[in-house]
């Protein structure tokens, strides 16, 4: 049986056991998929460990994504310029790290909720790792523009810097978004997790305005609530994209694209 693994600290409130179980009883396939608890410092040993004791493959989370990339020998374009690695496939002679992160948000707009991002304004609140992994896919969907604002402008500023060749991207001081209406709006600080909400006026959404919070569950729900008072009436969190980076996974490792809609659906109804 082939063994794959997700990698963080902390790791029991993953979901990507059930995520892949799901995938590989729907596909047919048979494999294990564990989660690893990594202390401080460990990351490289826990992987290779891993590794040789048959580890095919690795999901890596938080807090580990940009040393894992170090780790490996080889590294995709997708995650060279996200700057990190959620996804690693173990060959005999190479560790190959991907980042399937901004695949998996992509793929969730156009194709589970059949959105269009051509020609489309689009806010990202928040540039953290998570921000730089999506950029390159947004970037890919030709959207007309996006803006970038952040509590840390010069984080902004040099991912606007870094993706520049990639389509019109700007970084915008916090008060220069106030009174400018985006097709999406894009929530991708951390805030969500402490009950907290970014500092956002209502006149950034209009009522046709997406409202993505790239958390999930309770982490979502301050962010979300904010946009339905403001009166948002598109909105959604981050589960699709959790499941849809994992099935980029999947394919990786096992050459097939499990399907995401009904796996998405168990697990909204968990
Ligand atoms: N659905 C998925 O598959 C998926 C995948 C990856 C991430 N996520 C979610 O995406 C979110 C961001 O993750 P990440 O990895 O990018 O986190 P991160 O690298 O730690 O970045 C955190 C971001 O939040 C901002 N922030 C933190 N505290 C703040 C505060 N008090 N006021 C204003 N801004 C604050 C940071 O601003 P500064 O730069 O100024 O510090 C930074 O932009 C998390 O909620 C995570 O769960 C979801």
């Amino acid at each position: 049986m082939d063994h794959y693994a997700v990698f963080g600290n902390p790791i029991a409130h993953s979901l990507s056991p059930d995520i892949h179980t799901q995938f590989a009883q729907l596909t047919g396939h048979t494999l294990s998929y564990t989660r690893i608890l990594v202390a401080p410092g460990e990351l490289q040993k826990a992987l290779t460990d891993f590794a040789e004791s048959g580890g095919r493959g690795a999901n890596i989370t938080v807090p580990f994504k940009t040393e894992a990339l170090q780790l490996c020998t080889r590294a995709t374009p997708l995650a060279i310029e996200a700057g990190a690695c959620n996804c690693i496939s173990f060959h005999a002679s190479e560790w190959v790290a991907d980042c399937t992160d901004g695949l998996g948000l992509v793929y969730d707009l156009t194709q589970q909720l059949q959105l269009s991002l051509a020609q489309k304004r689009i806010l990202i609140v928040g540039c953290g790792g998570a921000t730089r992994g999506i950029i390159g896919p947004l970037l890919a969907e030709h959207p007309t523009e996006i803006v970038l604002i952040n509590r840390t402008m010069q984080k902004a500023e040099q991912l606007a810097e870094s993706f520049q060749s990639h389509g019109t991207l700007s970084a915008c001081p916090w008060h220069t978004v106030l009174f400018s209406e985006f097709d999406f709006i894009i929530h991708a600080t951390s805030l969500g997790h402490t009950g907290q909400l970014p500092d956002l006026p209502p006149t950034t959404l209009s009522p046709t305005t997406w409202v993505y919070d790239l958390s999930y569950g309770k982490a979502a729900e301050p962010f979300l609530q904010w946009a339905i008072t403001a009166g948002a009436r598109h909105y959604t969190d981050g589960l699709g994209m959790l499941v849809a980076q994992a099935a980029f996974s999947f394919e990786r490792w096992r050459g097939i694209m499990p399907p995401v809609k009904p796996v998405l659906a168990a697990m909204r109804n968990r």
